[in-house]
């Protein structure tokens, strides 16, 4: 069940599910809206996509995806789970049983990755022919063959079906992890070994080089049950430090190129591998930073894939830019084997896509006939149409409009199809009480000034929730609520919230005790034990 949630999780942004029902726009690391329950002027509807939570401050809900639609749709959470699930593609298994079998199925191809890959590496060790290839033709140094986990393929057709059946692995379990072909021989043969290694440091599957110039050139393991080529990106398990250290992302062509440019010390680099980029990896990173660097082929496939770049990231809140200065080279790889210098200065010097691109067009289209300069404001507007900043979309109307000797209003009387407004689904609940709302919100509040309020909260003891989920949305509320607070103003704030939780909670066991007393009429011995307590709780 945990791992079935994880999986949904894994699929379905929280900005995606939330993004159905209210509008958000990015602020910071995070995104706002206004409240779906709402009489909020200002947006008080929190999501964060890094941690997968949400927090309504206005209506004080949270939680997680499920929790949202629970919340919105006014249904259970085995409702939740089902509609969440169909969204996502993955499925519910009736019976725990099953869910297990897979969990279980994916813990045996895990484990036969892994000692594939360390039998790739022994017979890397042992072939001369092969480490001259990996050490001097790829001028990879020992450390990266080692952090990489390079290796390589045997050319006999079952040399690795054969060693993992002597540690008990049966054909069903090695098809499962991607490592058979048709025939149930070897996939990988003769091949140089690059291990895809998941965000967790697992192998998940390989990408395969061959060491001529046969064909195919790379052979990747397939989909399958761990490894998803929309959603890995090769090269993150190593490079997430770098990225949040540097919060810069480089995204090259090549896995090779990512291997090198992390030799080369520049450790921010990663690819797609073996696909297209998809709006899912963007995502991923997304999460890490804002800024991504694209360092692409210059030819025309390259600027198709700079443009889809564009569409996608700028519903993101990503600002994309281009690496293009490569020295005549053909990849970043060929560029270090050249002057690793020369890589190490070209991150830093990107250019915004949007620019790169309308400099591109410049130089192909003649911009002084007429049919070239329509062609570059129908190419420049469709550009300029992907930007959802209105202040980056003015600047780039200037330019275009200045660029072309017409005005911005001419440029905007093209007729361009206009997209359709986004129509969010109906909340199905109602806001809760005042009352409630203003209770639980000042039980947050109190316990997330417990949790991490430091000295101030130290003098607070609630009782804290163990759900990790809360745990975070806990956290985003003390963030947000009192991260700007000095230690006084906090220590200030704690003591008054408490002393008005405690009498409420006071006034609301009163009450409960009240009621309770209606009910045991005859019972005198109970009706004084709950006098009693009530007195107790009216004195102190
Ligand atoms: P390239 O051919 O540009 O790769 O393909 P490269 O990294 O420069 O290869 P080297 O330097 O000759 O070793 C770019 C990417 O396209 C995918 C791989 O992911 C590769 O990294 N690709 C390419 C395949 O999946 N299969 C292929 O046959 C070729
Ligand atoms: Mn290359």
């Amino acid at each position: 069940m945990e791992e079935t949630k994880e999986e949904i999780k894994a699929r379905l942004p929280v900005e995606d599910v939330v993004g159905d029902y209210i509008e958000l726009k990015r602020a910071g690391r995070s995104l706002k809206g206004r409240s779906p329950w709402g009489v909020d002027k200002t947006p008080s509807f929190m999501v964060s996509p890094e941690k997968g939570i949400w927090h309504d401050f206005s209506a004080n809900k949270g939680g997680d995806i499920f929790t949202f639609i629970m919340e919105v749709e006014g249904i259970s959470f085995r409702e939740a789970l089902e509609k969440l699930a169909a969204r996502a593609g993955v499925e519910l298994k009736k019976y725990g049983g099953d869910d297990k079998k897979i969990a279980q199925r994916k813990v045996r191809a895990r484990e036969a990755l892994e000692l594939s890959t360390k039998y790739y590496q022994f017979a890397l060790s042992k072939n001369q022919e092969v480490c001259k290839y990996v050490f001097y033709k790829r001028n990879m140094n020992k450390a990266t063959v080692k952090e990489f986990r390079i290796g390589y393929s045997p050319r006999s057709g079952r040399a690795l079906t054969k060693f993992l059946a002597t540690k008990n692995y049966r054909q069903a379990e090695l098809s499962d992890a991607g490592l058979l072909n048709q025939y149930g021989g070897d996939l990988f043969r003769g091949r140089m070994m690059v291990p895809f290694i998941d965000t967790n440091g697992v192998v998940i599957g390989f990408t395969a080089r061959v060491l001529d110039k046969s064909e195919p050139k790379y052979l990747n393991t397939p989909e399958t049950l761990l490894f998803n080529k929309s959603r890995f990106i090769f090269g993150l398990y190593q490079a997430k430090p770098a990225i949040r250290e540097k919060n810069y992302v480089v995204i090259v062509e090549g896995n090779m190129d990512v291997i090198s440019s992390h030799q080369a010390g520049v450790k921010t680099a990663v690819a797609t591998s073996g696909t297209a980029m998809t709006e899912q990896h963007l995502k991923i990173l997304s999460r890490l930073t804002s800024d991504v660097r694209l360092a692409y082929d210059g030819d025309e496939a390259g600027l198709r894939a700079t443009e889809r770049a564009i569409n996608m990231a700028g519903a993101l809140g990503i600002s994309l830019s281009v690496i293009s200065d490569y020295h005549g080279c053909k990849d970043p790889d060929e560029l270090i084997q050249k002057d690793a210098k020369l890589w190490q200065d070209a991150v830093e010097h990107y250019k915004p896509a949007v620019d790169f691109l309308l400099e591109r067009y410049e130089e192909k289209l003649n911009l002084n006939t007429a049919g070239g300069k329509k062609e570059y404001s129908d190419v420049a507007m469709r550009l300029i149409s992907y930007l959802t900043d209105p202040v980056e979309k003015k600047h780039y109307e200037q330019l275009v409009a200045k660029r072309l000797d017409v005005t911005v209003e001419d440029l905007k009387a093209k007729k361009l199809p206009s997209p359709r407004p986004k129509r969010f689904k109906q909340v199905k609940t109602e806001r809760p009480s005042a009352e409630q709302i203003a209770y639980n919100k000042m039980k947050d509040s109190l316990l997330s000034i417990q949790l991490f309020g430091g000295a101030a909260g130290a003098k607070l003891n609630y009782e804290i929730p163990s759900d990790e989920t809360k745990l975070d949305e806990l956290n985003m509320i003390f963030e947000t609520k009192y991260g700007k607070y000095d230690e006084r103003t906090l220590a200030k704030e704690a003591e008054e919230l408490s002393a008005r939780y405690d009498k409420i909670v006071k006034r609301m066991k009163v009450e409960e005790l009240t009621a309770e007393l209606a009910e045991v009429e005859d019972d005198e011995e109970k009706t004084n034990e709950i006098l009693r307590e009530i007195k107790q709780l009216q004195n102190v």
